[in-house]
């Protein structure tokens, strides 16, 4: 709900109230929801402004820079006009959240140029998130140059941490806390993605609650974390200013990508809203509340030495156990028989497919499987017949050597040409091999970034505006389709891609021991529906760690649930067990792929932890609890389980599990399994846990409400 008294704007959600003064520029008020009205003048006049600029004696960080043609860079944007829109305005050629929303609309304007700023607020009642995006429009009749045009700025007053997720390849989002004290620091990508190294999402923690921000894009971005000597805490993010210089010309505008922002007395809070919110407000299309099939991807069974005999023998194993959908990973085009070569020759290579994709993907559905697709679409082989007639398509400067990561180029999605190349050639594997699924990969990040006729300072948002219209050419072509995002791993994971992409695979790290940490880092902004979570073979081929079968399915179920491992090969018992596996996730799925997700614990901190999806309606729910340090004679582990209905009685049992002889059932009262909590007797007692070398204990519960 928008309200509007004078130009004090009340923006609620169930359980937030926003305030702005909209003339003064200024936040009075955001935090938990009040119920009062009025009083807020007695809050005006504080240093926290929706935006901030340079010119003033300010010399903390702006949210707007320009350089007009002149060369100056003082701006004096003072208030114009407030409006309540009834339907949220689309941004131009980005993604951003849908869904009814009031937005408040506030127009400042820089008298002496006549340039506009325009600053955005939606509120999405149902998850108490406020999205926030700003445009800057050039009324004057000379061309300006943008320097930075953060999506949102966020002031806040008192102390706070800054947490991010942070990491590298096969390590990524792991939660970082930092008590800045006074000073500036930054999260950030110059990589041209989102990264695998800094994600978007941030947290300010205070004494009275946690701040998330987190931006729908894919691109460079930066969020800046500066803390001052009055006691205000500023958050400013937006597209990393780094090498940006966006040229303006009279009566164009420019659109900074939407940001998000919520606030909840505590971070469990913070995820359930962020959670929901993607859910109901990024994700769209035919699988937004669809469950997710389960996969077998044969990138780790076979990398590129495969042949047809081979591929319908997992897929044959696969079948047996249960498993929907065969997913053909890397290796099946041109002549693609290791990573030097090939990218983007996606004709088929009938050596290593049989009669070629239409015929491999008719035999996989004949028998009982979905067939899926991976490709790379944005790069190129210096090796390959499109280089070879195309060179002009790689992204590179003219007479420099290219940097080459795994031996490739990227393509220069920037060139309408280009894009228009990749929408028809992808539209044609996926029509002609008639994939219900595809793997969209990424495995490197831009370097020399040139295109004819675009400016440098232009490059990289160009480049991501080009990728989003490919997607969204591409996904729109193909509605029915299940798109999964990739990029070596988790290195392009946001909410830019969720608007095209309804999962993602979460990491190249399989490791049970690792994933958790990865998926409970990714937990804090994304919800478990968009994290692509598989059993992989052991030992593990990232870390040589090896860790029992029903363990790794544990830890995958905390996500939506692929095997990725030669199927072919299992042994009968390890086909059963998978059998089981694969019958229990079904059975359960709804709860685990849409319920609300629970972190359990600090794991990482030598606690047990793990994690638990509750029904929306508490009748039901599935928690995996983990020990990851086995001390010797230590304290008996104990867990305690979140969200459940504190006054319903519950039947727990443990899932059965091959490699553990005994079996807990008991039935216990919610409040007592949330604040008593249980004991994890004999989380040690694996029967394969000479198989542990990864040393993580994991038991998963079923937990259903008593019949009254
Ligand atoms: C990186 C991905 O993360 C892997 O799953 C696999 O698809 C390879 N690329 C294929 O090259």
């Amino acid at each position: 709900m928008i309200k509007k008294k004078g130009q004090i704007v009340r923006l609620d959600t169930p359980n937030t109230t926003l305030v702005i003064d909209a003339s003064a520029g200024e936040y009075l008020y955001y935090g938990k929801r009040l119920t009062s009205g009025g009083g807020f003048e007695a809050l005006s006049g504080s240093p926290r402004k929706i935006f901030s600029q340079y010119g003033f004696a300010d010399y903390t960080e702006s949210s707007v820079l320009m350089e007009n043609a002149d060369g100056g860079i003082s701006t004096a944007f003072t208030f114009s006009k407030s409006k309540i829109l009834t339907e949220k305005p689309e941004i131009a050629g980005l993604p951003s959240s849908y869904g009814e929303g009031k937005t408040l609309e506030l127009k400042y304007v820089d008298a002496p140029t006549k340039v506009a700023l325009y600053l955005y607020y939606t509120v999405f009642e149902d998850s108490d998130v406020i999205a926030v995006s700003s445009k800057l429009v050039n009324g004057a009749k000379k061309e300006l140059y943008i320097r930075r045009l953060a999506s949102v700025q966020l002031d806040l007053l008192g102390e706070y941490s800054f947490v991010t997720f942070e990491g590298a390849w096969a390590r990524e989002r792991q939660k970082v806390s930092r008590a800045i004290g006074r000073g500036v620091f930054y999260n950030d990508s110059k990589k041209g993605v989102s990264s695998h190294e800094r994600n978007p999402f941030v947290i300010a923690e205070g004494k009275e609650g946690v701040y998330g921000v987190n931006l729908v894009y894919t691109g460079n971005h930066k969020e800046i974390f500066e803390c001052c000597e009055n006691g205000r805490a500023r958050l400013i993010a937006g597209i990393n200013d780094f090498m940006f210089r966006w040229k303006l010309l009279p009566g164009e505008e420019f659109a900074a990508p939407e940001a998000v922002m919520c606030y909840a007395p505590c971070e469990d809070g913070l995820s359930l809203q962020m959670h929901r919110f993607v859910r109901e407000h990024i994700v769209r299309g035919k699988w937004k509340k669809r469950e997710r099939p389960i996969l077998v991807n044969n990138w780790e069974g076979t990398y590129f030495d495969f042949n047809e005999e081979k591929l319908l023998n997992i897929a044959r194993a696969a079948k047996e156990t249960g498993v929907e959908l065969f997913v053909l990973d890397d290796g099946w085009f041109g002549n693609r028989c290791d990573d030097h070569r090939a990218l983007g020759d996606w004709f088929d290579n009938t050596e290593k497919t049989g009669g070629g994709l239409k015929s491999l993907a008719d035999k996989i559905r004949a028998l009982g499987l979905d067939f899926g697709i991976w490709v790379e679409p944005e790069m190129i082989s210096e090796d390959s017949d499109l280089f070879r007639s195309h060179p002009n398509f790689a992204m590179r400067v003219p007479g420099r050597e290219p940097t080459r990561m795994r031996q490739q180029l990227c393509l220069n999605l920037a060139d309408e040409k280009v894009q228009n190349y990749i929408v028809r050639v992808i539209s044609d594997v996926i029509a002609r091999s008639g994939a219900s699924y595809v793997k969209w990969d990424y495995n490197r990040t831009l370097t020399d970034c040139y295109g004819k006729n675009i400016p440098q300072g232009e490059y990289f948002h160009r480049y991501i505006l080009g990728y989003y219209r490919v997607l969204s050419k591409i996904t729109k072509k193909f509605p029915f389709v299940l798109f999964e995002g990739c990029s070596g791993g988790g290195g392009r994971f946001d909410l830019g891609n969720f608007c095209y992409y309804p999962q993602f695979w979460t990491s190249d790290d399989t490791d049970a021991r690792e994933r958790l940490r990865i998926q409970d880092g990714t937990s804090y902004g994304y919800p478990q529906t968009v994290m692509g979570a598989h059993v992989s073979a052991c030992p593990n081929h990232q870390t040589e760690n090896s860790n029992p079968l029903e363990t790794r399915f544990n830890i995958a179920c905390g996500g939506v649930l692929g095997y990725e491992l030669d199927m072919g090969k299992l042994t009968e018992e390890e086909k059963k067990v998978i059998t089981a596996q694969v019958a229990f996730y079904k059975e359960h799925r709804k709860v685990l792929q849409f319920g609300d997700y629970y972190r359990l614990g600090g794991v990482f901190e030598g606690e047990v932890g793990g994690f638990m999806t509750v029904s929306p309606d508490k009748n039901s729910a599935i928690a995996v609890a983990a020990v990851t340090n086995r001390v010797v004679n230590g304290p008996l582990p104990f867990i305690r389980f979140k969200g459940l209905n504190p006054s319903a009685v519950y039947e727990v049992t443990t899932r059965p599990q091959a490699n553990y002889g005994g079996q807990l059932s008991f039935t216990a009262g919610g409040d007592m399994l949330m604040n008593g909590g249980i004991l994890l007797r004999d989380i040690f007692s694996d029967t394969q846990a000479k198989e542990n070398s990864g040393c993580i204990f994991t038991r998963m519960f079923v937990i259903k409400k008593c019949k009254a």
